[in-house]
């Protein structure tokens, strides 16, 4: 067997068998194959694809390749929670303490934000003290004692994915539903959860533009998990406008707060986290067959009776953090401001392009691609792998997508540490915002499927 046969057999669109696979993804880990050799190939699967057999036999091959997760000696049933990605996404930071608190224990590995989609571990990184780096024993014991551990992913987790993902950032291959598939799954199979619920994001802000790629990728997922014995649920959800009120690192953490605390909880944020959090309690092993609405009753109780929060401060004193300085984000940022180390400027509907209205307005379209580049300008975010992040820098919506505007009102805010990237990004939002007559049936809702 060599690498040029396994290439052109693909170039060809023929099926690659598992013993073809394992010398790839043995290579590459190996240095046996070229870069440029693996490039081909990845550049032959973008074109030609691979059927579950083969993206499954990808995904085993890459979660071999390095350390994996033994959760057994748990002695319960371990979820995961994984999003594709998408702009203001907090999900997880709400989720895994709810679930905590439900008494079903989540076990996470998170990873960095890269262009427009933010990251878990840049979020919890602008908690004073917070450490994602927990070593193995330790995510076990916090698991035992918190019920919830998030943790970077470290090099060790299926390194052939590090080596393959900055080989297709750079060849135009990232855009492969098998590729991404056996990406995704090759880290959550190392990391050890027995189910996994999928979160794959759908829209403007997210790597799958429309319904039918994403539900192909979410199938993907889907079919390698069972293959792997895992329980696997996907549900697809809207990311043309970015979720909740917040984006940016540290004001996202703030929002996650706020919502734990049952203080703001913006509707669609809300409808997903309850979503998310029902498909994780059905595969849980608490579960007892209750109803939809007797699951989200419980989910709404957690949050309410301050279950949800407390399991939230546990986690995070857990792993070395602080809550302290988000008792009052307000006045967290109006210091900032004042010392002069943060910039703020807030956009009101008069500073937004109109098209006439007798009454009130609606957003003509919150776009998530928009807004996370906005927040990119501001710093929040990196273009590339070595940039450094802006954590207080970001924005925050008062009005979204499904809300009446009226004249005059404040629309959102915008921070950030550099007054030019502030001044660009206020351009970006006046250039491309617009402003049209509301119609009350624009609301749509935000799950599109559940599989
Ligand atoms: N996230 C991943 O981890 N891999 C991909 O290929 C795409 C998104």
């Amino acid at each position: 067997m060599n690498i040029i046969e396994i290439i052109e057999k693909k170039k060809y669109n023929q099926k690659l068998t598992k013993e073809e696979i394992d010398f790839f993804v043995n290579g590459v880990v190996d240095g046996d194959v070229a870069d440029y050799q693996a490039s081909a190939l990845l550049m032959a699967i973008c074109i030609n694809g691979m059927d579950y057999e083969e993206t499954y036999n990808l995904t085993m091959a890459m979660t071999h390749s390095g350390d994996m997760l033994d959760l057994k000696d748990i002695g319960r049933a371990v979820l995961d929670k994984h999003s594709t990605g998408g702009v203001g996404d907090k999900t997880t930071l709400i989720v895994g303490p709810i679930m905590a608190a439900l008494g079903v224990p989540v076990g996470k590995m998170s990873g960095r934000g890269l262009g427009i989609t933010g990251g878990t571990i840049d979020k919890l990184d602008t908690i004073p003290g917070f450490s994602s780096d927990v070593s193995t024993e330790n995510f076990k014991n916090y698991l035992k004692t918190v019920g919830f551990v998030d943790a970077a992913q470290t090099l060790s987790l299926a390194p052939a994915d590090k080596i393959l993902y900055a080989l297709r950032d750079v060849t135009g291959t990232v855009d492969s539903i098998p590729l991404i598939s056996s990406s995704i799954m090759s880290k959550k199979l190392a990391s050890g959860a027995g189910s996994i619920v999928l979160d794959v994001k759908c829209g403007s802000g997210a790597f799958m533009n429309d319904f039918d790629s994403a539900k192909l990728l979410a199938e993907s997922m889907i079919e390698t998990g069972k293959r792997a014995g895992k329980k696997m649920r996907a549900v697809i959800t809207d990311m043309n406008e970015p979720l909740g009120y917040a984006v940016g690192n540290r004001l996202e953490v703030e929002e996650a707060v706020d919502f734990l605390k049952a203080v703001k909880q913006e509707p669609r944020l809300k409808r997903v986290v309850t979503v998310l959090c029902s498909e994780m309690y059905k595969l849980s092993d608490v579960y007892k067959g209750e109803s939809d609405e007797a699951v989200a009753y419980l989910i709404e109780e957690k949050i309410n009776s301050g279950a949800a929060y407390a399991k939230f401060t546990e986690f995070v004193n857990m792993q070395g953090g602080s809550l302290d300085s988000f008792a009052d984000n307000d006045s967290y940022k109006e210091n900032l401001i004042n010392e002069g180390s943060l910039f703020k400027k807030e956009l009101t509907a008069d500073d937004i392009t109109t098209i006439e209205s007798s009454g009130a307005y609606m957003y003509e379209d919150l776009s998530a691609a928009l807004f996370g580049n906005v927040s990119l300008r501001l710093g929040a975010g990196r273009l590339r792998k070595e940039d450094e992040i802006d954590p207080d820098a970001g924005i925050v919506f008062v009005k979204k997508s499904f809300e009446k505007i009226m004249p005059g009102e404040t629309l959102m805010t915008l921070y950030s540490r550099d007054f030019e990237r502030l001044n660009d990004a206020v351009a970006m939002v006046k250039d491309s915002l617009k402003l049209v007559s509301y119609d009350n049936e624009s609301d749509k809702d935000i799950i599109l499927t559940i599989l």
